[in-house]
């Protein structure tokens, strides 16, 4: 496996959803750096399980501690290293999975490639447990950027086909607030909608998937490196990290691919003696390089892969097709909880960026 992101910072993310600990290294973070550590747990707390009545009902407190790079609310220098540990979990679940394979779920891949010896209690280094870790380093960059001027959020675009009022692409700060605090999406009414849809479809036996818009704003034109660290490509690498992953675009995306050059060309323009663009098809980002207007992506997530409904497998041993019913305590829909995910992969990768 090869759980590790970053050019200039190093971040690596290790553990098992069912074992002792999950946590995170992160190397090469300048010394002298402040940590709010009340904020960065109001962050984590934002993705933790079993928050409301439509997430897992595993419980899990998701309070990391430090071990090392941390002094007197400082950064030392040295590499951070942080653990969450794993307290409510039941593995026994998880026994039939490595014969019964769950479709959409990583234990077929990982029982052909790890031959057996992986650990399938939870999803193993596949659960979207994972992500946690990958909240404190996100949300640490988070904290260091917003000292710069540089603020993230994302929002719900949409849950089940249900979706949220429209945002322009040249979204500003003051929008970023207007975010709903509990369930993150712009319209109430349309959020009130998303959890109804998540909870039919958990009183069905199933589950949801939906689109998450993530904004950046306050970059300065100029970062990213072309051809393979462009800003593109480096969001890509670590938002395709992310469990239940499955689609990523920039600006206009796969609908700009519709429109004539003349309509998806974002006009230049001076406001107050700095270049901005009329629009922001683009995303922000020319070339792999932002441009100074705000960095924004749309990312897909994939229905929560284990249901209850009763699902056609196969039994590994004996080459038959079963059925399978999942046992555990699942998401019915993994996209509230990826907000604050793809937050923190964002906070990452424009960190890693502008260190570099
Ligand atoms: C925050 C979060 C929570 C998740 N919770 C669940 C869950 O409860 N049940 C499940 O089957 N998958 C869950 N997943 C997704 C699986 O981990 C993922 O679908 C699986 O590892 C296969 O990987 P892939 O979908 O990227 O191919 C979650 C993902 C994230 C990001």
């Amino acid at each position: 496996m090869s759980s590790t992101y970053g050019n200039r910072i190093k971040l690596s993310i290790f553990g098992q959803s069912h074992g002792p600990a999950i946590g995170m290294t992160l190397d090469n973070v300048p010394a002298g750096l402040p940590v709010d550590f009340e904020k960065l747990q109001e962050f984590l707390n934002r993705r933790a399980p079993g928050q409301n009545d439509i997430s897992t009902p595993r419980r899990e407190e998701d309070r990391p501690e430090f071990l090392s790079g941390i002094v007197n609310g400082y950064t030392c220098g040295a590499p951070i290293a942080a653990v969450i540990h794993n307290t409510n979990t039941r593995s026994s679940d998880y026994e039939e999975l490595k014969d019964r394979p769950r479709p959409g779920h990583a234990d077929y891949t990982a029982q052909i490639k790890y031959a057996g010896y992986q650990d399938a209690a939870g999803g193993g280094h596949f659960s979207g447990r994972l992500t946690a870790p990958m909240c404190i380093a996100g949300g640490l960059c988070k904290q260091w950027l917003e000292a710069k001027g540089i603020r993230i959020g994302a929002h719900i675009v949409s849950i089940a086909g249900i979706t949220d009022e429209p945002v322009c692409l040249d979204w500003v700060h003051p929008q970023l607030d207007l975010i709903n605090k509990d369930f993150p999406v712009l319209n109430p009414e349309a959020g009130q909608k998303m959890r109804e849809a998540i909870a039919s479809a958990r009183s069905e036996g199933d589950s949801v998937g939906g689109l998450i818009e993530c904004v950046v704003t306050g970059l300065p034109a100029g970062i990213g490196d072309p051809m393979f660290d462009g800003m593109e490509s480096r969001i890509a690498q670590i938002v395709y990290g992310i469990p239940a992953v499955k689609g990523l675009s920039f600006g206009t995306g796969f609908s700009g691919s519709y429109m004539l050059g003349s309509e998806n060309n974002d006009a230049f323009a001076v406001k107050d003696g700095r270049i901005v663009t009329e629009t922001n098809h683009c995303g922000g980002i020319l070339g792999g390089i932002t441009t100074g207007m705000p960095l924004v992506f749309e990312v897909a997530i994939k229905p929560t892969p284990s249901i209850s409904k009763q699902q056609q497998t196969i039994s590994l041993m004996n080459m038959q097709t079963r059925t399978l019913q999942v046992k555990g305590r699942h998401d019915p829909c993994i996209v509230p909880r990826a907000v604050p995910v793809i937050e923190a992969a964002a906070a990452i990768a424009i960190f890693d960026a502008i260190m570099a």
